[in-house]
């Protein structure tokens, strides 16, 4: 009692102080000099290579320092705001993330902080503390109103000394990628004051003491005054929101994505509702395994702002009662199972900005009056449904949209004419949507503004007329173009060779599938920033262009089944980072050029079959360490097949090369399938194992040539490293119709291939008939020339290479998908593309 009257005696003083010191013109203190000490050993103790804090200098007033807020009365320091400046947006080698990366702060936090007895306010978020603990003293800084420790790499126990910051207003203590451990969190409810808890992706540990697992042990039943809870990708929780939610009266915003509440909408909906449904304004129970239906109890949500109820099992019609909510600004539906027709009350919810009804079961038909008060749009997508879109072509929409997602919606037959209204429109998908008609010139003068563009799979027609392009209305870092499917037809020469002299930025372009003709344009120094690139299936003729040598960002090139001749290009040779290459069903001629071996050191797959190649498989080859399928069937290729043993041992092991590639194969075939879809041709009867986890395959097709000699008996040594059990590692080996003789080397790998792969040779034992005296010794070498020859192509090695890219993407991906909360931040780091345009979702 005595120091309390003390305590509040002396905060007289010091007031009365204050203003005299005001009122005599002498506002401003300075910082004391055991703030300006306990900051100094704080920054003695930070690592800091960006030199954040490098206006923190012994003799300075601590005030004025960088990240440091005083009071202005006192001097106190009341805000330490140390959060990284950069936002962590999750994508690799962009600027963005390397500019975070170099501003984190590491090292330790020393206990010197616990002198800065007046701070209400810590904020050591985005931050790289490397997996040290949370330090217990935290717990006495008794005047903390906000305390954020979000990705700021933190690991181990939550001292439960946090539960005596008995005024803590917001504490965050979300996304850590080091795993936090909790005994409990009964600590959490000395938090009586708490107003916002970010508790999402904690990363917690398995070895936690704290079995339940379950929302309702986390207690928070008592903090009465809390506003926002975020409890999101915690996917050790589960269990139903708990009945004692109902105190929550002061709820504006609850988030439970990923954790699994098992529940009905309306068990969720009643208990949310309990105090006055009136107040909550943010609700949001993503991937949480919701079932039930939506019903007119959801009209009672008045204020409203987000509902996202997305990935879950809700079933039904959308209630009439929907178009009440007339404050929504999101509604996210996606990924239900919900079906009928939209109702017309839609368009009541007029501040409606963004709407996802995608990849659900609806039918029926959206007209004009869905939209007539939807002035506000900018993001629609109805993809995945069987929706017909029913409007007038002279409509003009309320709304711009920004983004517009329509793909296997019922559009057609005529192009959506509407479209030309939407001047902002950057992302669009409307592809597989019944269109049967010509583009109009405005679209295609629209065509490089978009972010994403997909008319895919429509039954589009006509030639590319002679358009003018406008700018991008922003630079979009990867510009993707998908005509494919349709029925385009004449040259390409208007398209690729656009603007003379005028790049273009985009970075995905696919126009195979079509009827194109004539030869490829030579204009592909256009196009620097080309990285995947499909001009196959259409009837392509001639030589290809030498400027296709100046695409030297392309990472995936596939020009199969066209009518293309003459050699491949010198000027090839710059594709330093290409990954996948098809040339397959062409007429090309000419050896397999070695410095394919040489400088494609990236590439995952090679497809030269039913060419008209000749001479030997190059050794170079045997450098392409990452080789995934190889597939030169079907051409004139010679020679023997010996072993590369002595490489081998190296070849298997693990190097971080292969991780990268793995990333970014993911990333071509992410946007690609049609790669794999090509390279399946040659794997009739495999597509189950071949469609399985991440398209991990590995072909060696070279049948159908004029190979000679023995397959190597070194294939049996491979054994050792099956009984590693990294998956079977060749899915597929095809030497049918060549001219091997001898014994098939017994190994259960190749044994339990089908016998079809090794016909039309000279060979025998298992899978073939057994040998017999005739046919079990090796003939003499045809060319006389039984040691290795330096020209011939070692597929032994392919085995082993398939082998160590295995081990380094398990290292990678492995990791991926068993831990969901990084498979999460991998979609991000994607883009959001998984979901939105992704083939490849489904798989992952
Ligand atoms: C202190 O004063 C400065 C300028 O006079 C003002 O910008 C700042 O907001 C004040 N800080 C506090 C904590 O009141
Ligand atoms: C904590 O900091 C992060 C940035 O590092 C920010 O995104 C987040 O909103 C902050 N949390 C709160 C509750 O302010
Ligand atoms: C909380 O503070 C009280 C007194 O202020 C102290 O006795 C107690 O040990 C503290 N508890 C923790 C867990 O730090
Ligand atoms: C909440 O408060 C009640 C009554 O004050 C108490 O019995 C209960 O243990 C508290 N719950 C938690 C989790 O602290
Ligand atoms: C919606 O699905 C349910 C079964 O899940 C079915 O009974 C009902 O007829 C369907 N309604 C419509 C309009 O398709
Ligand atoms: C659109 O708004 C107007 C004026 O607020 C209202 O009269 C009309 O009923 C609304 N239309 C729909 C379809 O909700
Ligand atoms: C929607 O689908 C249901 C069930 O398949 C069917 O009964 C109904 O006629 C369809 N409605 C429309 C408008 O196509
Ligand atoms: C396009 O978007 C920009 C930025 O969001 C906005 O300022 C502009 O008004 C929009 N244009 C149209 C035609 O709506
Ligand atoms: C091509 O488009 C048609 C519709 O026009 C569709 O049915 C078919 O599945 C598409 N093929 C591929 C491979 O996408
Ligand atoms: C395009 O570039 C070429 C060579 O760089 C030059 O000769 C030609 O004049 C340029 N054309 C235009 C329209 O700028
Ligand atoms: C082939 O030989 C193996 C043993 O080497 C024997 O088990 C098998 O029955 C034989 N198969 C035929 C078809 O003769
Ligand atoms: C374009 O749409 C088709 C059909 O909906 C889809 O299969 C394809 O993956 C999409 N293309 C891209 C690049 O996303």
């Amino acid at each position: 009692m005595k120091s309390t009257m003390s305590v509040s005696v002396a905060l007289v003083f010091l007031e009365l102080f204050a203003i005299s010191s005001f009122c005599s013109g002498n506002s401003y203190v300075g910082c004391t000099d055991s703030e300006r000490e306990a900051l100094l050993k704080l920054k003695q103790d930070l690592k800091d290579p960006s030199n954040r804090l490098g206006s923190w200098v012994v003799d300075g007033d601590c005030c004025k320092w960088a990240e440091v807020v005083c009071s202005n009365l006192t001097g106190h320091v009341l805000q330490l705001s140390l959060r990284n400046p950069f936002r962590n947006d999750l994508r690799y080698a962009t600027t963005e993330y390397e500019d975070y990366m170099r501003s984190m702060l590491s090292g330790n936090v020393n206990p010197s902080l616990v002198d800065l007895k007046h701070l209400t306010h810590l904020d050591l978020s985005g931050n790289d503390f490397q997996g040290i603990r949370i330090p217990k003293y935290l717990g006495s800084l008794k005047n903390l109103r906000y305390l954020n420790l979000s990705g700021a790499e933190f690991a181990g126990i939550i001292p439960h000394q946090l539960g005596n910051l008995s005024n803590l207003r917001c504490l965050d203590l979300s996304w850590s990628e080091y795993a936090l451990q909790v005994h409990s969190f009964s600590w959490l409810s000395g938090l009586s004051l708490l107003e916002h808890l970010d508790l999402s992706q904690m990363n917690l540990n398995k070895a936690s003491d704290w079995l339940l697992g379950t929302i309702s042990s986390i207690g928070l039943e008592n903090l009465t005054s809390i506003k926002t809870i975020d409890l999101s990708l915690n996917f050790e929780l589960g269990g139903p929101i708990p009945t004692s939610f109902v105190r929550l009266c002061e709820l504006t915003s609850i988030d439970v994505s990923d954790v699994k509440l098992s529940q009905d909408l309306s068990q969720v909906l009643d208990i949310l509702s309990a105090c006055g449904a009136s107040a909550l304004e943010s609700l949001v129970l993503s991937s949480s395994q919701i079932s039930g239906h939506l019903t007119s109890q959801l009209g009672q949500f008045k204020s409203l702002r987000t509902l996202s109820l997305d990935d879950n099992c809700i079933s039904g019609p959308l209630p009439p009662a929907l178009g009440d909510l007339s404050s929504l600004t999101r509604l996210d539906l996606s990924r239900n199972m919900l079906n009928g027709s939209i109702p017309l009350s839609l368009g009541k919810i007029s501040h409606l900005e963004y709407l996802d009804l995608s990849n659900n079961k609806m039918n029926g038909t959206l007209s004009e009056i869905h939209f007539v008060n939807l002035t506000k749009l900018t993001w629609f997508s109805a993809s995945g449904n069987s929706l017909i879109l029913q409007v007038n072509p002279y409509w003009v929409p309320p709304f711009q949209l920004k983004t517009l997602l329509l793909m296997s919606c019922h559009l057609g037959p005529q192009f959506p004419s509407w479209l030309h209204s939407q001047k902002n429109l950057s992302v669009l998908d409307i592809s597989n949507a019944r269109i049967s008609d010509t583009i109009p010139r405005w679209f295609w003068n629209s065509i490089f503004q978009y972010e994403y563009l997909n008319i895919s799979s429509n039954q589009i027609y006509g030639e590319i007329p002679d358009f003018d392009p406008l700018p991008p209305h922003t630079p979009a870092l990867r510009p993707i173009l998908d005509l494919s499917n349709n029925s385009l037809s004449g040259s390409m020469i208007h398209f690729i060779c656009n603007g003379e002299n005028k790049s273009h930025s985009i970075y995905f372009q696919k126009v195979s599938k079509n009827n194109f003709s004539g030869d490829i344009p030579d204009c592909w120094m256009n196009w620097p920033n080309l990285h995947v690139l499909n001009l196959g299936n259409n009837n392509f003729s001639g030589s290809l262009p030498i400027s296709m040598g100046t695409l030297s960002s392309l990472l995936s090139l596939n020009l199969r089944n066209n009518r293309l001749s003459g050699l491949i290009p010198e000027s090839f040779k710059n594709f330093s980072n290409l990954e996948v290459l098809n040339l397959g069903d062409n007429e090309f001629v000419g050896k397999i050029p070695t410095w394919m071996g040489e400088g494609f050191t990236s590439l995952l797959i090679l497809i030269l079959r039913s060419n008209k190649f000749d001479g030997f498989l190059p050794i170079q080859l045997c450098r392409l360490t990452s080789l995934q399928i190889l597939d030169v069937a079907n051409n004139s290729l010679s020679g023997t097949m010996p072993g590369c043993v002595n490489n081998f041992s190296a070849m298997a092991t693990i190097d971080s090369s292969h991780q990268s590639n793995a990333m970014s194969y993911f990333e071509v075939t992410a946007y690609d399938c049609e790669v794999l879809e090509d390279a399946s041709i040659v794997m009739k009867g495999s597509m189950v194992e071949y469609n399985s986890i991440l398209n991990l395959v590995r072909i060696i097709d070279v049948s159908k040539n004029n190979f000679s000699g023995e397959i190597p008996m070194e294939l049996t040594y491979l054994r050792g490293l099956q009984s590693l059990n990294f998956l079977s590692f060749l899915n597929h080996l095809n030497v049918s119709n060549n001219l091997l003789t001898g014994k098939i080397p017994s190994s259960t790998q190749l044994q339990s291939f089908d016998a079809s792969c090794f016909v039309g040779n000279n060979l025998c034992g298992p899978p073939l008939p057994n040998c017999t005296e005739n046919n079990a010794r090796a003939p003499e070498d045809p060319n006389g020339n039984a040691e290795q020859d330096e020209d011939e192509v070692d597929w032994l090695l392919y085995v082993s290479i398939a082998v160590g890219f295995v081990v380094g993407f398990w290292c990678f991906i492995g990791p991926l998908l068993l831990n969901r909360g990084w498979r999460y931040k991998y979609c991000r780091f994607l883009d959001g593309c998984m979901d939105r345009f992704g083939c490849f979702v489904s798989k992952f």
